[in-house]
């Protein structure tokens, strides 16, 4: 069967891109005149990105504000990948996932790890250093009990980063164990399936602006003599 799919006009009227190199070089933005001055900053860095969260999940123009891009370390070798931002509070960040993925292979060889929250709607992005280590199994637990029953059904699909022969495969796989957890029955939570918290080490705030001269600030943890976490501000070159 054919499938129409409606087109708005002023999409139907674009030509098609020909050439797509030469585009492409030639893409560039002007950045705007909102600064980021250290008198207006948080001294708390989790504060600063709380409030830039909110910024970013009321605009329109941004998709996803929760989604960032987290970069592991195998053997040299970085990967990266999107994943969802499901909490924040002063002890780090917290996403979800398959504790035999790659990305959680890599973590347990190397425990850090990088994230990158992009909101170029708003000509922002935040970038975190830090160390993940697996949530307590309750936290995961309580987090798996308030997902929707179909992402339940897909957490224990999934052979997370495992070859699949077939798409069919995955599907059989799916129908099998929503007949094996009917709908409004609960669902355990995998034994495979948790949380990350990334603990924070530097957290770098990049503000677009005029002419390339771009704000960009980093705070970097540090210690005081009571083991008391400090964030020392610092500025950069953009
Ligand atoms: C917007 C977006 C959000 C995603 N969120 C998650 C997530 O929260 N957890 C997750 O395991 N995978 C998520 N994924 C899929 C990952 O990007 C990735 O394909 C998957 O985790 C396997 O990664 P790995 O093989 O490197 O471990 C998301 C993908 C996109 C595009």
């Amino acid at each position: 069967m054919k499938v129409t799919l409606d087109t708005p006009m002023s999409e139907a009227q674009e030509p098609p891109i020909t050439d797509i190199r030469s585009k492409v070089s030639a893409m560039r933005r002007s950045y705007g005149e909102v600064g980021l001055t250290e008198g207006e900053l948080d001294q708390n860095p989790i504060s600063q990105f709380t409030k830039w969260l909110a910024d970013a999940a009321t605009n329109p123009f941004i998709v996803e504000a929760n989604a960032m891009v987290l970069s592991t370390v195998f053997e040299n070798q970085p990967t990266s990948r999107s994943v969802l931002l499901k909490d924040v509070t002063e002890n780090g960040f917290t996403f979800f996932t398959n504790y035999e993925s790659a990305k959680a292979i890599d973590i347990a060889a190397n425990a850090n790890v990088s994230m990158l929250f992009p909101w170029y709607a708003m000509e922002r992005q935040v970038i975190v250093l830090g160390s993940a280590s697996k949530i307590a199994r309750a936290e995961s637990e309580a987090y798996f009990a308030t997902r929707p029953w179909s992402s339940q059904i897909g957490a224990w699909a999934s052979h997370q980063s495992k070859r699949l022969a077939t798409r069919e495969t995955l599907e059989n796989a799916y129908s099998e164990l929503a007949n094996k957890y009917p709908e409004g029955t609960p669902v355990p939570i995998p034994p495979h399936w948790g949380g990350y918290l990334i603990t924070p080490t530097n957290i770098e705030f990049w503000q677009g602006r005029y002419s390339r001269l771009h704000d960009r600030v980093r705070y970097v943890r540090t210690y005081d003599a009571a083991a008391k976490t400090q964030w020392n501000l610092e500025r950069f070159y953009p």
